[in-house]
């Protein structure tokens, strides 16, 4: 079987693209990242590895998602691109490019999904009086963190644990996680 053609979309930093990269890429190969904030420390990491990496500014489509999501798009089906994986992406995608790369577009969250979905996941966990606490990767819908999980990591909940500490913790979940769980659907799909 041949390896999955992987595009990795990020605004940030750039840690999951990172552990994405240095996984055995034995199912998918990532071929492609894009960042739609400029100068993102991500797109250095992925030049590093001898990636393609571009910028596609948000900003410059003002209040035209859709219109962003179509360029996306097309950056995506002119290289081949099998999966999407948004490592990081702070874009909440519209139906349109849902619909595009349906069941073939994943997210990871840190949280333990259905609990804690949007931000502060942390603080929320924590609030709630949550035991356990940790990541999910799952498929992408139009509904904010709520597709088909493909798998979750989770770990408890210290009582000395403040937001920053348990980012920390569940931040190193994510990094084993998120290949794995890559790796699971890019074997699954045809
Ligand atoms: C991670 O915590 C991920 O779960 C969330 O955004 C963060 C991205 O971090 N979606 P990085 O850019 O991969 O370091």
């Amino acid at each position: 079987m041949s390896k999955k053609r992987v595009a990795i979309l990020i605004s940030g930093r750039g840690s999951n693209l990172q552990a994405l990269l240095n996984a055995e890429q034995d199912a998918y190969e990532i071929v492609l990242v894009i960042s739609n904030v400029p100068d993102a420390a991500g797109l250095e990491r992925a030049r590093e590895a001898g990636v393609d990496a571009l910028t596609l500014d948000h900003k410059l489509y003002g209040k035209d998602r859709e219109a962003f999501e179509r360029d996306l798009d097309n950056s995506l089906v002119l290289r081949d691109i099998e999966i999407v994986a948004l490592a990081g992406f702070m874009r909440v995608l519209t139906p349109f490019f849902v619909r595009a790369w349906a069941g073939r577009l994943v997210n990871i969250h840190p949280s333990l999904l259905p609990k804690h979905p949007g931000t502060k996941t942390h603080e929320r966990a924590l609030a709630a009086g949550d035991t356990e606490h940790g990541a999910t990767v799952h498929l992408v819908v139009e509904e904010v963190d709520a597709g088909e999980i493909i798998g979750q990591a989770s770990m408890p909940i210290l009582p000395s644990d403040t937001p920053e500490t348990l980012a920390e913790r569940v931040l190193q979940l994510e990094h084993e996680l998120y290949p794995r769980c890559l790796a699971q659907l890019a074997r699954k799909i045809s």
